[in-house]
């Protein structure tokens, strides 16, 4: 197996795939991804992207209801580039090939909360689905574009740049299928990795999102922000599945009500906007209801709602819920919060540039200021293709990013056997078989951990504890992993744990109540201007 490549991008979502498209036309572009090439978890995208482009819409609206989610916390001036160029970005994913729901000829526009207006473009509740569709059939189509699959990103080769400041060569990487470790080098690497939702046992999230893009960002010096603000999604299916199906917010943009299970709605005693206000209210609304409760869900009132809309502009819950025998007409849908979207990530700049020379980071792996606190429904696919078109601009206007005298190669000094370890034993005794019950193990406990004390509502206490059980539980994780062979199922493990430390690090400096973060031993938003973020780097 040989690499030829100036730009390796790791990741093939929505960010990975529209960047490496821009980048080919000049550069030579290397596509890894972990397991096969539509495993992203944009595939999971039901929504649609937020951008102004209704006639009684503007870009200063959808800053203002973005501004408003945020909690204080977005940089203005990123939100106000992304809400500008976001339209032009709609139009090049249809040129693309993307075909987003129409209406008498004009996109088709769905309403989610926190939204002043109609601007959610879409494909039904399948948007992402038929993104990565669309976008994987131009990827395919382009000349100098490699796609590799089974390959995942272990670690970023960091090296000494001038001054001594860390710069990336590129990545060492798992070829799982041969079990083999390879060494990708690049002048730029471009992380495109998606978020961590599989940190807690109730996720909207595929098995995919472990935290990969953070956790080898952190470890090779990069600077990471605001990972407390996890958005917890208010309607997931009860009972949850491993990804939970999400219902998506667009239902109650089309009149869906959520209710007790006593058929009494609850969303007006908590917010004058009712089931569309923000996701952080609406999922702490919820919260509180079931504890008071004791109840182990809510339902989705879809009734308003025609069967014949239900089907043609909600596919995906149609048919998903045809599938499990439950008629929404009937009861309504049980519905529960999950974790779905982390609004912190790796620092990067309004080019998608990290703290790290030559490494990008762009999509749900990134922070760049745009979501603040919360993240507002459907701003995330925007902002992928937004900063996956200004990293493209930014590497053809010429960063050269590392000189390090060659393309991406996998040379065979740098192909190694996996682990040292000789046949199916780990290098301490332990079989592989018991290997891999442990990491299972260890897997349920920090997801189950983390749903336990780090969700929705979180206390000091509570924040303490995780940290007192999660960090031996990394500490002990790196030892290991230094001398055993590696697996994907232990380089997700190794990256969950940074990924939570990180977390519970981040939601322990936060001594107030914002956004997404909720802690009951600080209820109140500190009132310091401007409110800071939490940055985090080794
Ligand atoms: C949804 O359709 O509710 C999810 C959309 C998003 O996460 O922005």
């Amino acid at each position: 197996m040989s690499y030829d490549a100036d730009v390796l991008v790791v990741g093939s979502g929505i960010a990975g795939l529209t960047f490496a498209l821009k980048v080919a036309r000049e550069r030579k572009v290397l596509i890894i991804t972990k397991k096969e090439r539509a495993a992203s978890n944009t595939n999971f995208a039901r929504g649609g992207l937020a951008a102004g482009m209704g006639p009684d819409d503007d870009p200063e609206l959808h800053l203002r209801d973005t501004l408003i989610a945020g909690a204080g916390l977005c940089r203005e001036e990123v939100v106000d580039l992304v809400v500008r160029e976001g339209p032009e970005r709609v139009r090049e994913l249809i040129d693309w090939g993307v075909r987003f729901h129409r209406e008498g000829g004009d996109l088709s526009l769905g309403m989610e909360g926190g939204h002043s207006r109609r601007r959610i473009v879409h494909a039904g509740d399948r948007t992402g689905r038929e993104i990565e569709r669309a976008l994987l059939s131009a990827v395919e189509a382009a000349a100098d574009i490699q796609v590799e699959e089974h390959l995942l990103a272990v670690d970023l080769l960091v090296g000494d740049g001038p001054g001594s400041a860390p710069v990336c060569q590129g990545v060492v990487a798992l070829d799982h299928r041969e079990g083999r470790k390879v060494s990708l080098r690049a002048p730029i690497t471009f992380l495109a990795t998606g978020g961590c939702g599989q940190v807690y046992c109730h996720t909207t999230n595929p098995a995919i999102a472990t935290g990969d893009g953070i956790a080898m960002a952190y470890r090779a010096g990069a600077r990471v922000a605001n990972l407390e603000f996890i958005q917890f999604h208010p309607t997931a299916l009860y009972p949850t599945e491993d990804p939970a199906f999400l219902l998506s917010e667009a239902l109650r943009g089309e009149g869906a009500v959520l209710r007790r299970t006593d058929g009494t709605a609850f969303m007006e005693d908590h917010d004058p906007r009712g089931s569309l206000a923000p996701r952080d209210v609406v999922a702490r609304a919820v919260h509180r209801e079931l504890q008071a409760t004791g109840g182990s869900h809510i339902v989705l009132d879809i009734s308003a709602i025609p069967r014949a809309t239900l089907r043609t502009r909600f596919p995906g819950t149609y048919e998903g819920c045809a599938a499990r025998g439950i008629d929404p007409y009937a009861e309504g849908i049980p519905v529960v919060p999950a974790a779905h979207y982390i609004c912190g990530g790796v620092v990067t700049d309004s080019l998608a540039r990290t703290t790290v020379d030559g490494l990008y980071a762009v999509g749900e792996v990134a922070s760049t200021g745009l979501h603040g606190a919360n993240r507002l429904a459907s701003n995330s696919l925007l902002e992928a293709v937004v900063f996956s078109h200004r990293a493209a601009r930014s590497v053809l206007a010429g960063d050269p990013g590392l000189e390090t005298g060659a393309s991406a190669s996998a040379s065979d000094p740098s192909v190694a056997d996996a682990g040292d370890a000789e046949g199916d034993g780990m290098g301490d005794g332990t079989t592989a078989r018991e290997e891999a019950h442990r990491i299972t193990a260890v897997r349920s406990r920090l997801r189950a951990l983390m749903w336990r004390r780090v969700g929705i509502v979180r206390s000091d206490e509570d924040l303490e504890r995780a940290a007192a059980e999660l960090e031996p539980l990394l500490a002990k994780e790196e030892a290991r992993w230094a001398v055993s062979r590696w697996s994907v199922e232990a380089v997700e493990l190794r990256n969950l744990l940074q990924t939570a430390v990180l977390i519970v690090e981040s939601a322990r400096r936060r001594k107030e109540s914002r956004g997404l973060h909720f802690n009951v031993d600080h209820p109140v938003t500190s009132d310091d201007i401007p409110a800071e973020d939490t940055v985090v780097s080794v």
